[in-house]
């Protein structure tokens, strides 16, 4: 009889349920129990680390992992930044945050964008201007910190104005080291004015929501790519189909191509699935966020 210990995936999120999709994730992944603790702030987080990792002995450490939910991504980073914080080696484990699945999805997002351009532009996201709607959501504000990250001149978008996106901006410069800014999407004039230099745009506000019709990309003759992310109908961006990868989108006076909604979710549970194996089965312990969610991401396009 084997003596390996059961893996254990300790579930603490800041919600008042966990995801089930996360649950079906991490025991597809091969983890054989998956544990919720719900309504978790990170000062929660050190105690709940060290209940974990002190009671298995250093080969049940390896057994052990801990998933990070939640809506809050700065606060999902914090909960990360506390859990490795009360490691105490060799008694730690591997440590995923991925709330609201925004890490792993806007990680597919920004992948799918990359590639498609260097396909069918020959560019990297190097200077490309970018647009993201919704990009006050946890989704969308990922995606714009790992696009400028990329290198990629970010504009978050907000239907609410230029001042709530501008504030979301500021809270990613300060905590991320990377400079989006934050533009009006309150009209449709403010937002008809983005389009002539829009060169990418991502679509992540709330499901069925409809951020740009037929007639904004009409106007947007720069563009060359748009990634959907909403699978609800109607389409976020009208003419980026849910199937959409690398369509034509019609009325693009550009040629733009599209990216849909089950495209990116392709290769968001690639990504996800990865980085929940690489827990149970890696060497050692890991921490994973957005940037290493991206780097795994890129191996799925
Ligand atoms: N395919 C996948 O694998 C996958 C996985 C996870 C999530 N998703 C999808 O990703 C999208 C984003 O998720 P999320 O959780 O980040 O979304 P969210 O928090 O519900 O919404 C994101 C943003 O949408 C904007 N918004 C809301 N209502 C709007 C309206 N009427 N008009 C224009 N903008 C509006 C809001 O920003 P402002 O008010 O500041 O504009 C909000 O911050 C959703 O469509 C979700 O279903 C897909």
């Amino acid at each position: 009889m084997s003596d390996q210990k059961a893996a254990i995936l300790h579930l603490l999120t800041t919600a008042p349920n966990a995801s089930p999709f996360d649950v079906n994730m991490a025991l597809d992944a091969g983890w054989d129990h998956c544990v919720p603790y719900t309504g978790i702030g990170a000062a929660d987080v050190p105690g709940l680390t060290q209940d974990a990792i002190f009671s298995r002995g250093p080969k049940g450490v390896r057994r052990t992992g801990i998933f990070l939910g939640g809506r809050d991504i700065h606060q999902a980073m914090d909960m990360l930044e506390a859990a490795r914080g009360a490691m105490v080696p060799p008694f730690e484990v591997s440590v995923l945050a991925d709330p609201s699945g925004a890490f792993t999805t806007a990680a597919g997002m920004v992948a799918c964008a990359e590639r498609m351009l260097r396909e069918r532009r020959d560019r990297s996201l190097s200077g490309v201007r970018t647009l993201i709607f919704g990009g006050t959501g946890p989704v969308g504000m990922t995606c714009a910190i790992l696009a400028a990250k990329a290198g990629a001149d970010v504009a978050i978008v907000s239907h609410r104005g230029e001042a709530v996106a501008a504030r979301v901006a500021a809270t990613c410069a300060e905590r991320y080291g990377v400079r989006p800014s934050g533009v009006d999407g309150s009209s449709d004039a403010a937002i008809l004015a983005l389009m002539p230099e829009a060169e990418l745009i991502f679509g992540a506000a709330s499901a069925g929501v409809q951020v740009l019709a037929r007639r904004h990309l009409e106007a947007a003759a720069r563009l060359a790519v748009a990634c959907d992310v909403n699978a609800v109908p109607p389409e976020g961006i009208e003419g980026v189909n849910v199937m959409a990868s690398g369509d034509p989108i019609p009325g693009s006076p550009a040629q733009a191509v599209g990216i849909g909604a089950l495209a990116v979710g392709n290769v968001k549970y690639n990504t996800q699935h990865a980085l929940l194996r690489s827990m149970v089965h890696g060497d050692g312990p890991v921490y994973l966020a957005f940037d290493e969610a991206f780097a795994e991401a890129r191996r799925h396009v």
